[in-house]
């Protein structure tokens, strides 16, 4: 199994890291977390480095760790490490390191960088190029320690850019942005040769994401206006299979998925259709747990005064996760990830 460390984004303390563990999951894979460090995830996997990265919305890079260590030993790690065996000679290289937050202050990161090249260029004879290196290393400072990785894969962080909810061809305020959509998808584990469900999918910000990864997206909105919305964003994206349906959620009844991911209504932006926000949530979720397959994964948001936690209580899900996010200043919502009991 290889060793691979995760550059995450600083987007939510604990969202990207899960997001890791998640995707790996559903690409039916194992992993052993060896390392977690603020925004620093090294696991141990088989999993394939380029096609998570094609999945993850909130990781910048995928990297082959060479070495944790503190900086006065870092030299020496690195000439101990495997990291020459990594380094196709008479290639060039690029080494980088990156400060998260304000860990180890007190170093120089341009003069680190400098070091570390010394000591790699001592033993092997590499061609310096900083704008196009065959192997890039990173040295990312987290909590007090020095991450030393090869970087293998790269996020295209700026294809979620381009699809932010404005640049859309039907815009609709109530939409999440596309790599907090993503999160959602991967934290439901959605497989990429599957179905994925979005009951209450408005003009489908967690479709596209869906469908991007490459399974097939069913969405569900008690508006028709939103449900063209959704098809005209889908095919914007070049998505050609999904199923839309215009309908209540609580009166679904389609074949079951392998996943759902969704952000109900908060009575704000968008309509809860007349119901109260408690009463949606109390009659969608027993309609949600029996849409999924035995084992599958349902990842919803609701505000903090809605506690799912005892909602749950008595259908066959299991809470697998929590996270508090904080919206805006008169909204926190909760992210909570259930798992589907065996049937
Ligand atoms: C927060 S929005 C979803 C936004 C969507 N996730 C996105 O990123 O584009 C919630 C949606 O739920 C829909 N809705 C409200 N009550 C519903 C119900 N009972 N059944 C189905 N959809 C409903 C609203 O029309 C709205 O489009």
């Amino acid at each position: 199994m290889r060793r691979l460390t995760f550059f995450l984004s600083g987007e939510h303390s604990k969202i990207p890291s899960s997001e890791v563990a998640a995707a790996i999951e559903a690409e039916n894979h194992n992993y052993k977390a060896i390392e977690k460090l603020d925004q620093i995830l090294t696991v141990e996997t088989d999993a394939n480095p380029a096609l998570l990265s094609r999945r993850l919305g909130m990781c910048h890079w995928i990297g082959e760790h060479f070495c944790t260590c503190g900086e006065e030993d870092l030299i020496e790690a690195i000439g101990s490490s495997d990291i020459l065996d990594f380094l196709p000679q008479s290639r060039s290289i690029a080494v980088r390191v990156r400060r998260v937050k304000n860990y180890l202050s007190e170093i120089d990161t341009q003069k680190l960088a400098q070091k570390i090249a010394d000591a790699i260029l001592e033993k092997y004879d590499y061609n310096v190029d900083l704008e196009n290196p065959h192997n890039e290393i990173a040295c990312v400072l987290s909590e007090g320690k020095c991450v030393v990785t090869k970087i293998l894969t790269k996020v295209e962080r700026q294809a979620f850019q381009e699809r932010k909810p404005s640049k859309r061809a039907f815009v609709h305020p109530s939409t999440m942005q596309p790599n907090l959509a993503r999160a959602l998808v991967n934290l439901a584990r959605t497989p990429r040769n599957g179905t994925f469900l979005d009951p209450f999918c408005g003009v489908g910000g967690i479709l596209i994401e869906a469908g991007l990864i490459g399974s097939t997206p069913i969405g569900v909105d008690i508006k028709p206006e939103l449900i063209e919305g959704s098809r005209k964003n889908l095919k914007e994206r070049g998505i050609k299979e999904f199923e839309l349906h215009e309908t209540d959620a609580k009166d679904l009844d389609i074949e079951k998925v392998d996943a759902i991911a969704t952000d109900p209504p908060y009575g704000r932006q968008a309509s809860t259709g007349g119901s109260e926000l408690k009463e949606l949530y109390k009659s969608t979720l027993p309609v949600l747990t029996n849409q999924l397959k035995s084992e599958k994964y349902l990842c919803i948001t609701a505000p903090t005064e809605i506690e799912l936690e005892k909602m749950s209580e008595d259908l066959p899900l299991n809470i697998k996760d929590i996270y508090r996010q904080r919206v805006h200043k008169s909204l926190t919502r909760n992210i909570y990830v259930f798992q589907r009991e065996k049937y």
